[in-house]
């Protein structure tokens, strides 16, 4: 039982990924993205799962001949029944429930969401992972997430998001002002030489550990708006400063919901997953809060922070070490608990 390969497998958005993993250690991580979303401004689940029926083979193959293993060496596949789009994650699922039944392996179901958390346990010998409990926040395009966890099975929901996730916020605010697709990581680079408190946005009020977004879009709306019928090149002219202030609104706003999740639970150790952890403004905000609140905070590296299936290989190897095995009549999950 010692020499376990998993092959994980992840299509719930518009990445499709496939890794392997071996003793917790990630020997390959494939990812093909699809650009063909960014004409679009966002994701077409049309699109998506096309897409993942002509990428699934190669991905799967390449992550197989980069961990320099034979598919007859695997010991299980784990794949993410959800949540996530329904086209997408068909496509995933019908994969991996045939390649389970033809290599005569256990198929292992993944929750995409716990698979965020639990990315923090990859490589353990190379990046440190938070002891039990501890709080993680998990930000990106699609999810917007505060769960206390105590153990790798047991966590509980804080508070999550009750309109847009805060990459969307990124996003749609990026296209107000005229950015491409994705422009999370642009508002980011522009940020680091602008003002923050050029232009005051004001926090959407919600419960203690709920977000919303939807109001901060329509805010910067209105304002580009405003100060563009004043001046046609407002925006090019205050770029940084605008970045900067739509940058400071969201971390603060980020901050303030894990210091209540801290306040609430005495858990002084946080956790963050997801694409928008790549952002310089939550980096440098949550090195803060260890110098001042004495916390202790923990990113994974970039590649298993985005869609990635090594993190989905790494649920799957946990679940095999207790036998939490699946039925092949199982079914994708648009939507799925924690
Ligand atoms: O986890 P991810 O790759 O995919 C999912 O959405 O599941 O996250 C992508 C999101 C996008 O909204 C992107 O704009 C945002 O993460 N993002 C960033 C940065 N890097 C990626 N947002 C702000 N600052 C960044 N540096
Ligand atoms: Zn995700």
């Amino acid at each position: 039982n010692k020499n376990t390969y998993i092959l994980g497998i992840e299509s719930s958005c518009d990445d499709t990924a496939a890794a392997v993993i071996h003793n917790g250690v990630v020997l390959s991580n494939v990812v093909a993205g699809q650009k063909i979303h960014e004409e679009y401004g966002g994701v077409v689940p049309e699109l998506a799962s096309r897409a993942h029926q002509q990428n699934i083979v190669p991905v799967v193959h390449q992550a197989l001949r980069k961990a320099n293993i034979d598919k007859k060496q695997l010991s299980a596949i784990a794949f993410t029944q959800g949540p996530g789009l329904m086209g997408s994650l068909l496509v995933g699922t019908s994969f991996s429930k045939s390649l389970a039944m033809g290599l005569d392996i256990p198929l292992i179901a993944v929750n995409h969401m716990q698979a965020h958390i639990l990315a923090h346990f990859i490589n353990a010998e190379e990046q440190t992972a938070p002891t039990f409990p501890f709080i993680a926040l998990t930000i990106s395009g699609g999810h917007t997430q505060i769960v206390k966890v105590t153990d790798y099975f047991e966590m509980e929901i804080l508070g999550e998001t009750i309109d847009d996730a805060v990459g969307e916020a990124f996003d749609k605010s990026a296209k107000i002002l005229g950015l491409p697709y994705p422009g999370g990581p642009l508002i980011d680079k522009y940020a680091q030489s602008g003002n923050p408190l050029a232009y005051p946005f004001t926090k959407p009020k919600v419960g203690d550990l709920e977000f919303s977004f939807s109001g901060l879009k329509t805010a910067v709306l209105y304002f580009v708006e405003r100060e563009t019928n004043k001046n046609p090149n407002f925006v090019s002219e205050n770029l940084e400063d605008i970045c900067a202030s739509i940058q400071y609104t969201i971390v603060d706003y980020l901050m303030d919901k894990l210091k209540n999740a801290v306040a609430i639970t005495g858990i002084k150790q946080v956790a963050i997953g997801g694409g928008v952890s790549a952002n310089s403004g939550i980096r440098n905000a949550l090195k803060e809060a260890e110098k001042e609140l004495g916390w202790k905070t923990y990113i994974p590296r970039f590649e298993y922070c985005t869609d990635n299936a090594a993190m989905i290989a790494m649920v799957g190897e946990l679940k095999y070490k207790t036998q939490q095995f699946s039925s092949n009549n199982l079914v994708a999950k648009a939507r799925m608990k924690l």
